[in-house]
């Protein structure tokens, strides 16, 4: 038995972490160890921190998968000292001039010539300027009064559409995005620029010029960018509203251990699932390397570095978030989890089996098993491999075995085929796994063994028929999902991963996209079990990158590595069916578009020879145009559902991404104009939840749904998005923080939109009203009542009386509309199939707000240190109804074995934390998240909140 304890002399809190990882190996065979616990973090630039003997004592001592942004750990980038005085410069007059000369920064200049105007306005509002990219400047005068003599100040300069160079007395003093030819916008950034003492004129006049080129649409000076600090979030903040905009910057990690004398000899390895982004890991004060995308996995060997005994070996990681990097919340930190993997010199390589199956039929399937074995041992090796099929029970399916020699500091390649006889095929209905066993033994002894689990099936695109699964025609109804889980933010946790994914199945749902990157490894596992088709994306970006830190600053190092690392790590997988090489990528309309996508995809065919290449690509006219759309071997079309048609019959077609309509929970924005009511699409910066707004580029649910069933040619379609996502609040910017884009909201309480969906994906009948029904003050007033149904007739009840009833066959849409005069009471939904009712669904006018009510989605939860109850929180009335205007703020408290690591409530633009113990509610709703400990035993959670009636909830831990 291996032992691998931490050094308690070391460790200032020991008794925490002294005994976090407690080997146990079977036999000699490799020895995987999880590395999570027992970490130092802490934010910021830490010179010296990789060294051994750094003293990292005052540091936090974290568990990773770690997200340091969303513990509001990260220091604010733009934190102004309290004593260094700000201007806010942007509200008033201003000096603007057409086009660009370099002199124009000069404080001197005479620009009395120039127009005059008022901002913050936009130079189309200002000065009718309308041109795509163009470049025009701003000028203003600015008096620092003498008493501030010798001291630095703040200059904010608003939002700039889109890039900016900005100068003070001719001197530049900062500047955000990208001029051209790398063209970068930064339209949602504040500037917010330090002015040093030497180049201010105190007690007289300064000038500040500030040169802007906008891309398209907008350009200038045009918002105030006011700076406000709530909780984790920062209107200044760099990422801006991509980021949702919570900061992220420089973090170390940092952690001791020491290993047994037993393992010196064997080769020692670390295995990071991800880290965001551009990590740089030490052992002991030795630079092990640098990888940029924050996405990719990969490992580093230890072993000549490595102590033994007594002695501390430091793991040190440097993480660098430079922001704007991401178009949504990326995280920041180790938010994958890490292993140590200890292996005899003899050994199969990382990611070294490659599972496929050849041919299949009802009666056989051949399975191919190939394996990468390598010899680090300084002399050649005589080994036999040995290859076992097991199916789910554990029975031995088919066996195979050779011997080979391989010389020293070689790696080998071993191809065995094998035969399973009636094999039980994946499918989505019934997922079934067999495991690929490989061992290797060398002179008699067994030195290594990895299980593989894969699964049996057939699948094929069509350009007529869409997408055939073990000969059956299925339809693609999928979801694109970013990789943040709410309140655990980008931190991964399997069972949040997993809840997520039965919230989707509920729906219907039967694929995910990993928009746009590569997933936690445990997404991959899960969708295998479950039944999911995966599209499993590369990039968002190439060359030309989409944010001023983007991965186009890597691409031309980095992308082949990354690429071929996601399929080597992802290829075993039954539930992929597409390998992406790209979201939106620029490139595909430039003339390098097909031979840029046709290396990509050429990488993609060497390293996996049995699934078709994708790109979603939002120009079809252009990669149709460029090229680019040959080099692929599935087309995926984002939004333009009208090349559904025009592509038809051309290319094997996906709908990668669709729709992007958004909405908000509980929120319907029914006003009253005049006497009439009416909907307002945007209000308060929330989304009504009828479904009728998205952006220019996309289309409602319903009229994508239609799109989709109307050409059946096209394999089906990846919703934008499943759930919400921090950051990307599309329509809106700040105050909003995360997106409307979800199916259901970020705590995954279901929008009416849910039920749209369930209504055309799946066939147990179901029938769902919206809005709710407590509208006081709109008596009589006319309320649109819509049903979603996958019956053939909806009867709807006001109070038992019919206000008849409606069928799909006699209209276009996927809903049903009743206009209904408002009074309170209950409103019932009857939907028949064939005459005979089947199911019912009903509102009801809430009374006023009584009680908190908790729901755990799970009461009994493995005593593991990581499993999660998600419990919703409720405020109803006294008989139960949700309140759906509550707004309560609730509190909790917790004791026993597990403790609190996130609240939310769904709500776009609410900025309490995540990382709290009390929330307000959201429409009758919020969500509060409990992870055990490592102890058997109970939880106990309390709720209370003012003047209501509090709520317990049992949680049993085994
Ligand atoms: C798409 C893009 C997504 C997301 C979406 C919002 O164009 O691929 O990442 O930004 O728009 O509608």
């Amino acid at each position: 038995m291996l032992k691998i304890i931490q050094s308690a002399m070391l460790c200032v809190v020991s008794m925490t972490i002294a005994v976090a990882e407690n080997i146990t190996s079977k036999g000699d065979v490799r020895h995987i160890q999880a590395f999570n616990s027992g970490w130092r973090f802490c934010s910021g630039s830490n010179e010296g921190a990789e060294k051994l003997e750094y003293n990292d004592s005052s540091w936090l001592i974290v568990n990773v998968p770690h997200d340091w942004s969303i513990e509001g750990l990260a220091k604010s980038v733009t934190e102004v000292e309290s004593d260094v005085p700000e201007f806010n410069i942007v509200k008033g007059q201003w000096k603007f001039r057409r086009g660009d000369s370099i002199l124009w920064k000069n404080l001197d200049y005479d620009d009395s010539s120039w127009e005059i105007v008022i901002l913050p306005s936009t130079w189309e509002q200002h000065s009718n300027y309308t041109q795509d990219n163009v470049f025009g400047w701003y000028r203003r005068e600015l008096y620092v009064p003498a008493d501030l003599q010798g001291k630095d100040i703040y200059i904010n300069v608003g939002k700039i559409d889109d890039v900016d160079e900005t100068y003070f007395n001719g001197v530049k003093v900062g500047g955000m995005g990208s001029f051209p030819p790398n063209y970068v916008t930064a339209w949602d950034v504040i500037r917010y620029y330090k002015i040093p003492h030497t180049i201010i004129r105190y007690g007289g006049k300064n000038v500040i010029a500030v040169r802007v080129f906008d891309g398209i649409m907008g350009g200038g000076i045009y918002d105030e960018g006011k700076r406000i600090v709530e909780g984790i979030f920062e209107s200044t903040c760099p990422g801006g509203s991509g980021a949702g905009y919570v900061n992220a910057g420089t973090g170390w990690y940092r952690k001791t251990f020491v290993l047994p004398d037993a393992v010196r000899g064997k080769r020692i390895f670390i295995e990071f699932d991800g880290i965001y982004m551009n990590s740089d890991v030490w052992i002991n004060g030795v630079h092990l390397g640098n990888r940029p995308y924050g996405y990719s996995s990969f490992q580093y060997e230890l072993t000549p570095y490595l102590k033994y005994g007594n002695e501390k070996n430091v793991l040190a990681v440097k993480v660098n978030v430079q922001q704007p990097c991401s178009r949504w919340y990326s995280g920041a930190g180790i938010y994958r989890n890490v292993r140590l993997v200890i292996k005899n010199p003899v050994h199969i390589a990382q990611w070294g089996v490659y599972v496929t199956t050849p041919s299949v039929s009802k009666n056989e399937a051949a399975v191919c098993v190939e394996k990468k074995i390598q010899n680090q041992s300084p002399s050649p090796q005589h080994v036999k491999l040995e290859t076992i099929i097991v199916d789910e029970s554990g029975r031995k399916c088919a066996g195979a075995s050779s011997l080979q020699t391989i010389e020293a500091d070689r790696i080998s390649i071993d191809k065995s085929s094998l035969k399973i006889s009636n094999p039980q095929l994946w499918s989505l209905e019934k997922p079934t796994l067999y495991h690929a066993i490989s061992k290797v033994y060398v002179n008699g002894r067994i030195v290594d063994s990895i299980d593989t689990p894969f699964g049996i099936r057939t699948f094929e695109f069509t350009m007529d028929k869409g997408f055939f699964l073990n000969g059956k025609n299925v339809r693609i109804k999928g979801v694109c999902l970013h990789h943040d889980l709410g309140c655990l933010g980008a931190a991964i946790n399997t069972r949040a991963i997993e809840r997520q994914l039965e919230i989707m199945k509920s729906m219907g749902c039967n694929a995910i996209r990993t928009s746009h990157n590569p997933p936690a490894p445990e997404l991959l596992d899960l969708c295998d079990r479950m039944g999911f088709l995966v599209m499993d994306e590369a990039f968002d970006e190439w060359k030309m990158s989409k944010t001023l830190y983007g991965y186009g600053r890597f691409f031309d190092e980095w992308s082949e590595r990354d690429l071929r690392d996601m399929i080597r790590r992802d290829r075993n997988h039954p539930c992929i069916i597409l390998w992406s090489i790209g979201n939106e990528i620029p490139e595909q309309n430039s003339e390098n578009a097909y031979k840029m996508a046709k290396r990509l995809a050429d990488i993609c065919h060497e390293e996996d020879s049995t699934r078709p290449v994708t790109s979603a690509c939002n120009l079809p006219e252009s990669a149709v145009k460029t090229g680019y759309a040959n080099a692929l071997d599935v087309v995926g079309l984002n939004y333009n559902i009208s090349s559904y048609q025009t592509l038809k019959g051309k290319f094997k077609l996906i709908g990668s991404e669709t729709s992007s309509a958004v909405s908000t929970r509980g929120e319907y924005n029914l006003v009253l104009d005049g006497d009439t009511l009416k909907i307002e699409k945007e209000l308060n910066n929330q989304c009504t939840s009828y479904d009728i707004v998205s952006p220019n580029w996309g289309n409602t649910a319903e009229a994508t749904l239609k799109a989709v069933k109307n050409a059946p040619w096209v394999a089906g379609e990846f919703v934008w998005t499943g759930f919400d996502y921090i950051g990307e609040p599309t329509p809106f910017g700040w105050p909003s923080v995360s997106s409307y884009f979800g199916i259901v909201d970020r705590c995954g309480f279901p929008k009416d939109r849910y039920y749209l969906y369930q209504s055309q994906w799946t066939d147990k009948p179901m029938v769902h009203i919206l809005p709710h029904w407590n509208w006081q003050g709109f008596e009589g007033k006319e309320i649109p009542v819509w049903c979603y149904s996958n019956c053939e007739s909806v009867e709807l009840f006001l109070n038992g009386k019919s206000l008849g009833e409606k069928r799909f066959s006699e209209t276009e849409e996927l809903h049903l509309e009743w206009r209904v005069p408002y009074t309170l009471g209950t409103l019932k939904a009857v939907a028949k199939n064939n005459g005979k009712i089947v199911c019912v669904n009903q509102v009801e006018t809430a009374g006023e707000p009584a009680k908190v009510v908790l729901v755990p989605d799970r009461s009994v939860i493995k005593a593991d240190g990581n499993d999660l109850s998600f419990i919703k929180v409720m405020i109803t009335d006294k008989k139960g109804r949700v309140c759906p205007n509550a707004e309560h703020l609730i509190k909790f408290s917790i004791e026993g074995e597990g403790k609190i690591v996130g609240v939310d409530n769904g709500d776009p633009v609410n900025h309490e934390l995540f990382k709290a113990s009390e929330r307000k509610a959201f429409h009758g709703l919020c969500l509060v998240v409990v992870q055990s400990s490592n102890k058997k035993g109970t939880i106990h959670l309390t709720a209370k909140s003012e003047g209501l009636k509090s709520a317990e909830v049992l949680i049993k831990t085994r």
